[in-house]
């Protein structure tokens, strides 16, 4: 096992009816600003709740921070916090607007120039104070409620921002906030929970064998909740579960002394930022074509998959592996996610462009063992173009 650090201080609310413990939760007396997206939590009446449990405070909003959230609307939030001096942030949504949140609540601390705090990459940002936040998860995905990172998109990128200082001081889990959202966004945030889980699982053996197994379970349950919790929104139980296990998939918990790949990330927000594909879907459609040409790198991993995630055991080694990731595949279509490129109108003329934007970003040496060049990024994308 590898050296690690391990600290994650976010107090999780888990549960229904939990909303009125907002004012045991926000300091009284303060300036609150409340920050959403763009209308669910007005129209299924979630800000009105948090609203009313938050008496004794003076309540900004601030609305609109849009998917993929966008570095200039989030400056204005900013500016926003600076006028009114506020003193806490609320984000009440998904990722977006937690990310978002994060991003104003180091923003709002820093003396220098503002978009320099989207170049320090997976490094923390060189900041010393910020504003704390907590946060109302209405979708279960992105594990921004319990980790301290965030992505801002400017200029046609994806930029991951860093700090210790961005984790919620709190975080309030009720999943009944989550029955309101489209099918396609649970079956995101099903695969999105796969893929952080296999990022950190996927790579080579180095006897985290706590972890393996902690990363078997969240994708055995995914595999047993996910068409259920999108097929019946309502079964308290199925989505619990996911919004459980997309919460610790990326908290840090078992990527802790493992090798890491953030491979399908990378090139997934690369997809996201050029046409504008959701950042579920980015993952569905790179991971299969990422373990078919990577399949040497990471084969042991994978046969361990095969046969602890699919209870695969019969054949040859190699069998075994391409079964693992035809399932994996047909998992995700059944999810009702295409994983082919084309299905997105992207023609093969494009690869070139996004293997241009990689190259722009960095993104030269991924994997975890940083031996994926430009080269193999643009095969995974050719594989990912039309298969079946
Ligand atoms: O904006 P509103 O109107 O609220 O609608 C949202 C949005 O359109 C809607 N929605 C959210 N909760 C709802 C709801 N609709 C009905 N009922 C509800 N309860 O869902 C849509 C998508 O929301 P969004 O927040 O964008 O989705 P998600 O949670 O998947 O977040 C994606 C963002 O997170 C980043 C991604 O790159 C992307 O920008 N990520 C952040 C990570 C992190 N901080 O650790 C890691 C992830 O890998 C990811 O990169
Ligand atoms: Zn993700």
């Amino acid at each position: 096992m590898l050296n690690f650090d391990y600290y994650n201080p976010t107090h999780i609310v888990f549960g229904k009816d939990r909303l009125s413990e907002l004012d045991a939760l926000v300091p009284k007396g303060i300036k609150v600003l409340i920050l959403y997206g763009g209308g669910s939590v007005k129209k299924f009446k979630t800000l009105e709740k948090v609203i009313q449990s938050l008496p004794n405070r003076e309540i900004f909003e601030f609305g609109g921070i849009e998917p993929n959230p966008k570095f200039t609307t989030l400056l204005k939030a900013v500016d926003l916090v600076k006028k009114e001096k506020v003193d806490f942030l609320l984000a009440v949504g998904g990722g977006s607007v937690m990310d978002g949140t994060k991003f104003i609540s180091l923003a709002s601390h820093y003396d220098g120039e503002v978009k320099d705090l989207l170049t320090h990459g997976f490094q923390p940002v060189p900041i010393k104070t910020a504003l704390p936040i907590g946060t109302v998860v209405t979708l279960p995905a992105t594990g921004s409620e319990m980790n301290s990172g965030a992505v801002i998109s400017h200029n046609g990128g994806k930029f991951p921002v860093f700090s210790p200082l961005a984790f919620p001081k709190f975080s309030i889990l009720d999943p009944t906030l989550t029955y309101t959202l489209p099918a396609i966004q649970v079956a995101n945030g099903v695969i999105d929970t796969f893929i952080h889980t296999v990022e950190q699982y996927v790579t080579y053996p180095e006897e985290g064998r706590f972890q393996d197994r902690t990363a078997e379970g969240i994708l055995r349950t995914l595999i047993e909740v996910g068409k259920k919790t999108i097929d019946n929104p309502t079964d308290y139980n199925a989505r619990a579960n996911l919004v459980w296990c997309a919460t610790n998939a990326l908290n840090g918990l078992i990527g802790a002394g493992v090798p890491q790949d953030w491979t399908t990330h990378m090139i997934g927000h690369e997809l996201t930022a050029m046409f504008g594909i959701d950042h579920g879907q980015t993952l569905a459609i790179l991971q299969p074509s990422i373990w078919t040409v990577r399949k040497d790198q990471k084969w042991k991993k994978l046969l361990q998959y095969a046969q602890r995630v699919w209870d695969i055991t019969e054949g040859d080694e190699e069998s075994r592996i391409d079964e693992a990731i035809e399932k994996t595949r047909n998992f995700f279509q059944e999810l009702g996610v295409n994983t082919q490129l084309t299905s997105y109108g992207v023609t093969h003329d494009k690869i070139d462009e996004v293997v241009n934007a990689l190259e722009r970003h960095g993104l030269t040496a991924l994997s975890e063992t940083g031996d994926l060049t430009l080269d193999i990024s643009r095969q995974i994308l050719e594989d990912a173009m039309s298969n079946k």
